[in-house]
């Protein structure tokens, strides 16, 4: 590990949550606190065309794989920077044809033991915690979650054995399953959409929090941390790992079905928004046809000027502004 860190972060051990970050400095509400380029990532099949394989940016005139003819890309720079990842897929989903469905989890952990065999060092993205020395849980493993393990090692040897050599022993890749099931992370776009999953060694770090102080955010397949409360020298950086809009009892078991853990925060504590949690969920009472119908056009409408703002905006605007 270097001595380089996080400016104005340090990692420590808590007394009860493992390793963690904490701040020694002031950061002002808003206020970036570090960002974190993705060590592994890879795009969500059900995005495919829309965004770039290799920069996650959204454009209406990505050129396709000539090969596979599934894989998107803005210009042959973002194809070339994406071909030692997407080559071992080109070549899987060609021979695989309509049979190509590794889950998302599986495309990443393959993705992860590509990157392991070209890095020596230690990367970007590790400045803090190194991936090979991510918390597993391994020994809190049940049946059903070692079935699903399981079925993961299996499903990368039957999609992609002939397309990586050396893949790892099966306890190793147990290991590597379970570690990224606990520190792994989805990429949303700013409506939330779901768009692929990633790692992010250093942003893991972070230890959770229903009250958290501080959120993430991704720009492409970079993670920016800032903060949504003040931070004091010596406060705890702390994440949600979860919809915070469930109510206590529902957060708790999601926490440590995942997780591992029973979370102590003020907020599980008090339980001070669970009757409103509640009576939002209780509302949920499913709404007539003709009224979702609306909502949907009215949704749409609505990204679809965002979207359009937001290109003008990039236009228009120098760099500097955006
Ligand atoms: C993404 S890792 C965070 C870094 C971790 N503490 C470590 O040492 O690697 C998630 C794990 O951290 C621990 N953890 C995170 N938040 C916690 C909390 N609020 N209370 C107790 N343990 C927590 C749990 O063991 C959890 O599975
Ligand atoms: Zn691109
Ligand atoms: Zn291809
Ligand atoms: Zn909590």
């Amino acid at each position: 590990m270097t001595n380089e860190g996080i400016e104005g972060t340090e990692r420590f051990v808590s007394t009860d949550k493992g390793r963690g970050l904490r701040a020694v400095r002031h950061f002002s509400v808003g206020e970036l606190v570090f960002a974190c380029p993705a060590y592994s990532y890879v795009l969500t099949v059900n995005e495919r065309g829309a965004y770039c394989e290799q920069c996650f940016t959204r454009r209406e005139d990505l050129f396709k794989c000539g090969k596979c003819k599934q894989a998107y890309y803005c210009n042959v720079d973002c194809q070339r920077g994406d071909w030692s990842m997407h080559k071992m897929e080109c070549l899987a989903m060609c021979a695989y044809g309509e049979n190509w469905c590794p889950s998302e989890t599986v495309r990443l952990v393959a993705r992860i033991i590509l990157k392991q065999k070209v890095t020596t060092e230690q990367t970007p993205s590790e400045r803090l915690l190194l991936l090979k020395d991510f918390e597993s849980h391994l020994d809190k493993m049940d049946s059903i979650k070692d079935e699903m393990n399981q079925a993961d090692i299996a499903a990368l040897h039957h999609f992609y054995s002939r397309y990586i050599s050396d893949i790892p022993d099966d306890q190793s890749l147990t290991e590597l399953f379970a570690q990224v099931n606990c520190n792994g992370f989805t990429i949303e776009d700013e409506e939330l959409s779901h768009l692929g999953s990633a790692i992010f060694p250093d942003v893991a770090l972070m230890n959770h929090s229903c009250n958290p102080n501080v959120i993430v955010t991704y720009k492409g397949t970079v993670a920016e941390v800032r903060a949504v409360q003040e931070l004091n020298p010596g406060d705890e950086i702390l994440n949600s790992y979860i919809d915070l809009l469930y109510p206590t009892e529902d957060r708790k078991e999601r926490l440590l079905d995942s997780y591992f853990f029973t979370c102590l925060c003020s907020e599980c504590f008090t339980k001070s928004k669970d009757k409103e949690k509640i009576k939002i969920r209780k509302a949920n009472i499913p709404p007539e046809p003709e009224k979702i119908q609306s909502m949907i056009c009215y949704a749409k409408n609505l990204i679809e000027e965002f979207r359009r703002a937001k290109h003008y905006k990039n236009i228009l605007l120098p760099p500097a502004f955006n």
